[in-house]
Formats: C-alpha cells, structure tokens, sequence
C-alpha cells in the first residue's frame, strides 16, 4: 500500500491493523558506465513496493536523494549534505510519528547514507529520552541486497566481480524496473579497480576513473534483475516482519 497513492482515510484505516511503514532511501548519484543515475533509490523503491505487494504495509514515497558528496566530481550527481539528510530524515520520521506510525523500517540502496541515518536515529531516539517523541518509536535500516537470498544470489551470478560501486547486481535490478532505460557501454578494464580508502569527491575520481569500484556490471541484465528482485522481496519480507515482532 503505497502511501503516495492513498487517501488520508485509507492510511487512517491501516494505521488500525498497523503501526509499521518502509521507507526507501537511495542516492542521485553517477553508477559507472552503463547504470544510471537513480540506480540506489530505483533499486531501494522497486524492492520496498514490492514488499508492499507482499504483505499490504504502507511504503512511504522515496527519499531519492542521500549522502553522495563523493561521486560530484561526476556529472549529474547531487547531494543532500549529512546535516541536511539527518533533518529530512528526522522530520520525515516525526511527522508519521504524529499521526501513530511507530516502526519506521528503511529499505535503503546506498552504503553512503548508513552513517548519516544512523546519526538520524540517535537524534530521533534522543528526542524520545527528552520526552519529544513517542518512545515507541522505533527504525531500522537495512540494504535491500542485505539478506540472506540476495547475497546468495549475487554470489553465485557475479563471484567476485560484483563489486562494491555500481555493482552487477544493483544494475541489474534497475534494467529489471526500468527497462525502456537499459544503457550499454565498453568498460576498460572489464573489473574496476578497488581501493581501501578514498576521501572527498576528485579523489574518488582519480581512483576510479569511470566511477565503478570493483565491480563488472557488463554481466548485467534484466533476467538477472528479476531473480534478485524475487530473493531481494523475500529477504526484506522476513526482515521487516522481524523487525516488526521484534
Ligand atoms: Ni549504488
């Protein structure tokens, strides 16, 4: 039940059966030669509406954009600041929080945003302590290609190249959503390159030139896009009920 699509008695009515709601997260960020820009939030919103499908739990709209300041020195990248991203997330939070929604389940597509949303999340579990927000509130944020069937499956698809920007798999997922959008590019070297650190946005650049990191998104597909949107579904199902009983 997506929240965008809804009336505001139709939310009333699901707040009487539930006090839960996913909410994608991704990034407007660059995703190498043949993904596309929207790949994190795409990929986060395909899975979250299908969990949706699945188990009739509201969705919130996406937050499209994250924490992406190291990939500007790509053309058509944006980024929320940390600062900013944390004030969207706690306002987006608390004004649920208003009408009853208490477990706030984050399907989330860019390893960018962990950092800054968790800070969100002490910021929000802060209010509770100070008697500002209902103290059953309670969020979680996990990555859509994070559980057990989807890290399977990446494995078996992509052994070893799948790589940890503009991955195999998460080009995948979105031809798989977006398919009128499919692009196709010569990558040289066929795997990226990887690094154990970068910093700001030109070092990023210099190190990874086309913008992919260890990845070789040239073995993706749509074919490939639906079985891991298939185990991606069912992993954050399990997820998101945990989370719920927890
Ligand atoms: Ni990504």
């Amino acid at each position: 039940m997506q929240l965008a699509l809804s009336t505001w008695q139709e939310v009333e009515d699901a707040l009487r059966k539930s006090d839960g709601i996913i909410i994608p997260i991704g990034s407007v960020e660059q995703h190498g030669p043949n993904g596309l820009i929207g790949t994190d939030h795409l990929c986060a919103e395909v899975v979250a509406k299908g969990v949706g499908d699945a188990t009739g739990c509201l969705v919130a709209p996406t937050l499209a954009y994250g924490m992406s300041q190291h990939h500007l020195g790509f053309t058509g990248s944006a980024t929320l600041r940390p600062s900013t991203l944390m004030l969207v997330v706690r306002d987006v939070v608390q004004s649920l929080a208003v009408h009853g929604l208490r477990k706030f389940f984050f399907i989330n597509g860019h390893g960018g945003n962990v950092a800054t949303v968790t800070a969100a999340f002490d910021e929000l579990y802060a209010l509770k302590s100070l008697g500002q927000l209902d103290p059953a509130v309670r969020c979680r944020m996990t990555f859509w290609s994070g559980g057990p069937r989807g890290k399977a499956l990446a494995d078996e698809l992509y052994a070893g190249v799948n790589g940890n920007h503009a991955t195999a798999a998460e080009v995948s997922l979105a031809q798989y959503y977006q398919p009128e959008a499919i692009k196709h590019a010569q990558m040289t070297p066929k795997v990226a390159p990887t690094a154990p650190q970068f910093f700001e946005a030109a070092d990023y650049r210099a190190r990874f030139p086309d913008g992919r990191i260890g990845s070789d998104p040239s073995q993706s597909s749509p074919v490939h896009g639906k079985r891991l949107y298939d185990a991606a579904v069912a992993d954050m199902v399990d997820a998101y009920e945990a989370f719920l009983a927890y």
